[in-house]
């Protein structure tokens, strides 16, 4: 069930959308900022509040990758595995992860701080390869040393 926080801003933002459907993607969203990630009781309730098929709902939660359909730490790490990144090493990272924080893709950690995912092209190919926390881009990341880097600067945030 929806609480009312999440009610009110789930109206407060159906104000911008002639139809109440348009609005799934920003209803995942604001469900996600609340509970952290999206269950399928969340996605339940924004069928029912959206007035349409829970299926629907799980379809746009599946496709769109930014959203969790499982539980994942406070800090979520996307790692580039498209093809530039690739090529520049990006299997490394996935292993500096491994080695120091015992962390492979689709991982959190014991604390629940970190959850490592694999996305695709996260559009810093010139930087190849890289990662992303939030708005955070991690570029250049050849060398055990840079990953190491990253980690730290990821675990001090
Ligand atoms: S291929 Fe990795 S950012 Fe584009």
């Amino acid at each position: 069930m929806l609480t009312e926080a999440e009610r009110k801003e789930l109206d407060h933002e159906a104000e911008h959308y002639e139809h109440k459907q348009a609005l799934t993607i920003e209803a995942l969203k604001i469900l996600q900022n609340h509970r952290g990630w999206i269950s399928d009781d969340s996605i339940k309730d924004i069928a029912e509040y959206l007035k349409c098929d829970p299926s629907e709902v799980d379809s746009v939660a599946t496709f769109y990758n930014l959203i969790y359909r499982k539980p994942v730490g406070k800090k979520v790490v996307h790692v580039c595995t498209s093809v530039s990144c690739w090529i520049m090493g990006s299997e490394n990272i996935e292993k500096r992860f491994q080695d120091k924080l015992g962390l492979g893709y689709g991982q959190t950690t014991g604390d629940d701080q970190v959850t490592l995912v694999r996305n695709q092209c996260l559009g810093y190919c010139d930087h190849a390869p890289c990662m992303q926390l939030n708005d955070k881009m991690y570029g250049d990341l050849e060398t055990d040393a840079s990953v190491d880097a990253a980690i730290d600067d990821i675990q001090a945030i």
